[in-house]
C-alpha cells in the first residue's frame, strides 16, 4: 500500500541535559490515520508531539511535516503549516485574561477577517461540540479542570486544522464526557479526514479512534500496531505497561 505520510520522525534524538528523552524514534503518520501514542508518565510523549509543531527542535535526526522539514522551515512557512494544526495542550494553557469563549476566539480573530457575529457563531458551534454550550462569557477561574481541557480543545479545532495533537485530552474527564470526546475525534478523522497524533493513558481512546497505536519506552515508539492487537498482545513489556487499564 502507498500511503501519504503526513508527519515523519527519522532517528530523532532528543536529551534535556543528562537526560536522554528520544533515542532514535522512527515513525509516520499518515494522512487521515489517528495515531495514538501511550507509554509512561514521563517518558518523553509530550516532547514527541511537539517537534510537530516546532515548539522543540531534535538535537539529532528529523522531523518532516508536510514535506517540510522542522528544524529549518522559514517563520513564514511555519507560521503557514501552523495556521493548519491544532493543538491540544496537556494543560489547557487557558489566557487567564480572556473569557474561555475569546480564548476559543483567538485563531479566528489573529488568521481571519470574520466579523465578531460570526466568531461569536463559530465559538459557541465548538464549545456545543465539545460539551461545554454555555461557558462562553466564563472566565477560566470559574472552570472546572474537565471544562479548561474541553475549551481548550476547542480552541484547537476552531480553525477546522487538518492535522490535530491531541495531548491527553480525556485525561480528568468523567467517562461519559470522555466517551463523547473519544467519538467527536474518530469522527473528525473519519468525516474530515483529520490527520490525528494523540497522546493518551485510556484503553478507551485507543479502542475508539486508533487506526495505530504505538508504546513510548526508552526513546523510541514499540510494538506500533492496530489497536486490538496492541491490546490483546502476549509481549511482556506491553502486558506489563497495559496491566491496570484494561478493565
Ligand atoms: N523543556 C524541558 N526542559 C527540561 N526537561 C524537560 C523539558 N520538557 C520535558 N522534559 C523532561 O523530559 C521528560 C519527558 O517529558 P514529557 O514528554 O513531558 O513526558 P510525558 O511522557 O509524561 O508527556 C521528563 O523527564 C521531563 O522532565
Ligand atoms: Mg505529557
Amino acid at each position: 500500500m502507498n500511503r501519504d505520510v503526513i508527519i515523519r520522525y527519522q532517528g530523532v534524538c532528543k536529551s534535556f541535559g543528562a537526560k536522554v528523552v528520544l533515542k532514535d524514534l522512527d515513525l509516520d503518520v499518515y494522512r487521515g490515520e489517528a495515531f495514538c501514542i501511550m507509554g509512561p508518565s514521563g517518558c518523553g510523549k509530550s516532547v514527541t508531539i511537539r517537534h510537530i509543531i516546532g515548539l522543540l527542535k531534535q538535537d539529532r535526526g528529523s522531523v518532516t511535516v508536510e514535506g517540510h522539514d522542522m528544524s529549518t522551515i522559514s517563520r513564514g512557512d511555519l507560521r503557514k503549516l501552523r495556521a493548519r494544526m491544532g493543538y491540544v495542550f496537556q494543560e489547557a494553557a487557558l489566557l487567564n485574561s480572556l473569557s474561555a469563549g475569546e480564548n476559543v476566539a483567538l485563531p479566528l480573530r489573529e488568521t481571519t477577517e470574520l466579523s465578531d457575529a460570526e466568531i461569536v457563531d463559530k465559538v459557541n458551534a465548538k464549545l456545543a461540540l465539545v460539551k461545554v454550550p454555555d461557558v462562553y462569557h466564563k472566565m477560566p477561574s470559574e472552570l472546572s479542570g474537565g471544562m479548561k481541557k474541553r475549551v481548550g480543545l476547542a480552541r484547537a479545532l476552531i480553525t477546522d486544522p487538518e492535522i490535530v495533537l491531541y495531548d491527553e485530552p480525556t485525561a480528568g474527564l468523567d467517562p461519559e464526557i470522555s466517551a463523547s470526546i473519544n467519538r467527536l475525534m474518530r469522527e473528525l478523522a473519519e468525516t474530515l479526514h483529520v490527520t490525528s497524533v494523540i497522546v493518551t493513558h485510556h484503553v478507551g481512546t485507543v479502542k475508539t479512534v486508533a487506526d495505530r497505536v504505538g508504546l513510548l519506552d526508552n526513546g523510541r515508539l514499540n510494538f506500533v500496531s492496530k489497536p486490538e492487537e496492541f491490546i490483546h498482545s502476549t509481549e511482556p513489556r506491553l502486558v506489563r505497561f497495559l496491566g491496570d487499564k484494561l478493565d
